[in-house]
């Protein structure tokens, strides 16, 4: 357990024969736990990404092969495995942990906990690396003004973050001026999420609604876009958070670096390019709320 002063944010933990996760529904308002002891509930806390972001599926897949084998309920793998389509990690966590069945729970149970530790070790090596990368092809020391989508950090990973792993590690440096979060409709895991985690960190913060941050890069206020990934297709191909390819657009137009930090567990060699990639589409209603007229259908796509 942490308490609020503590950075070292863990989304997804084995505790006492159970999945503890954080509950990321009830953020920023309450920092709540959640232990799951039924695959199902898993894959029900899955579906409404009180546990999200492609490393923290990834970890909570493989412990959920662990809680299967515990439960004698290996006939819930398939549907866990199946539980979001777009990140690959999940898929990947699922197969990794099966591998290890025969070996009977502990075998299995001590590759999860080697993931989420390996996916730890693997955030900090990129955020230095992505750090280090921007400031040379930046070419400048001066403190950068940034640009997030959605939540890549620790909450979405096994714990430190991905794209706000490298906004953390040039912060510790004192080299960020300000980071814009974009909102990140339609359920805001930037306002909600993202902020929170800035806030926690004492990291200069401005929200902005997705629609301002092709204004916000083209009138050069941002020095570099950082952003995660769910998947990265063997030609390089990347699914994110829908409203990302916005984002690269915009960066491109302004020639300004966009930068997608992720661990080799979200390179996905078997699928050849973004147009195999299946994106996620979601509810009507997440869209549609309570202000669209009755009679309104919704596009919702996840990520793009
Ligand atoms: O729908 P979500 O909130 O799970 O989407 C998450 C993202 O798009 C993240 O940017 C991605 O998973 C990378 S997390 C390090």
């Amino acid at each position: 357990m942490f308490d609020d002063n503590d950075d070292d944010i863990r989304p997804v933990t084995w505790h006492d024969g159970a999945i503890r996760i954080i509950d990321q529904t009830a953020l920023p308002g309450r920092l709540t736990y959640l232990d799951l002891n039924k695959v199902d509930a898993l894959i029900a806390a899955i579906q409404r990404l009180a546990v999200r972001g492609a490393p923290a599926l990834g970890v909570a897949g493989a412990y959920g092969v662990a809680l299967a084998l515990q439960n004698g309920e290996r006939d819930r793998i398939a549907d866990l495995r199946a539980a979001r389509p777009t990140a690959v990690n999940l898929m990947a966590g699922v197969d990794r942990a099966s591998a290890r069945i025969d070996e009977g729970f502990e075998a299995v149970l001590a590759e999860a906990h080697a993931m989420l530790d390996q996916e730890v070790t693997a955030n900090r090596t990129l955020s230095a690396y992505g750090a280090d990368w921007l400031l040379g092809r930046l070419n400048t020391r001066r403190p950068l003004r940034l640009l997030t989508h959605c939540n890549a950090g620790a909450l979405a990973t096994a714990g430190w973050g991905t794209a706000l792993g490298v906004v953390r590690d040039l912060h510790d440096r004192g080299l960020v001026e300000v980071v814009y979060v974009d909102e990140t409709r339609p359920l805001l895991q930037g306002t909600r999420l993202t902020a929170w985690e800035l806030d926690r960190l004492g990291i200069p913060h401005l929200v902005q609604a997705d629609g301002a941050a092709a204004g916000t890069i083209v009138s050069g206020l941002v020095d570099a876009a950082i952003v995660g990934a769910d998947r990265v297709a063997a030609n390089g191909d990347t699914a994110n958070k829908i409203g990302t390819l916005g984002v690269a657009l915009a960066c491109a137009h302004a020639e300004a670096p966009f930068l997608v930090a992720a661990p080799t567990s979200t390179v996905d060699l078997a699928t050849p390019s973004g147009a195999q990639i299946q994106v996620e589409q979601r509810a009507e209603a997440e869209i549609l709320g309570h202000s669209a007229p009755a009679a309104s259908r919704a596009h919702n796509p996840a990520f793009d």
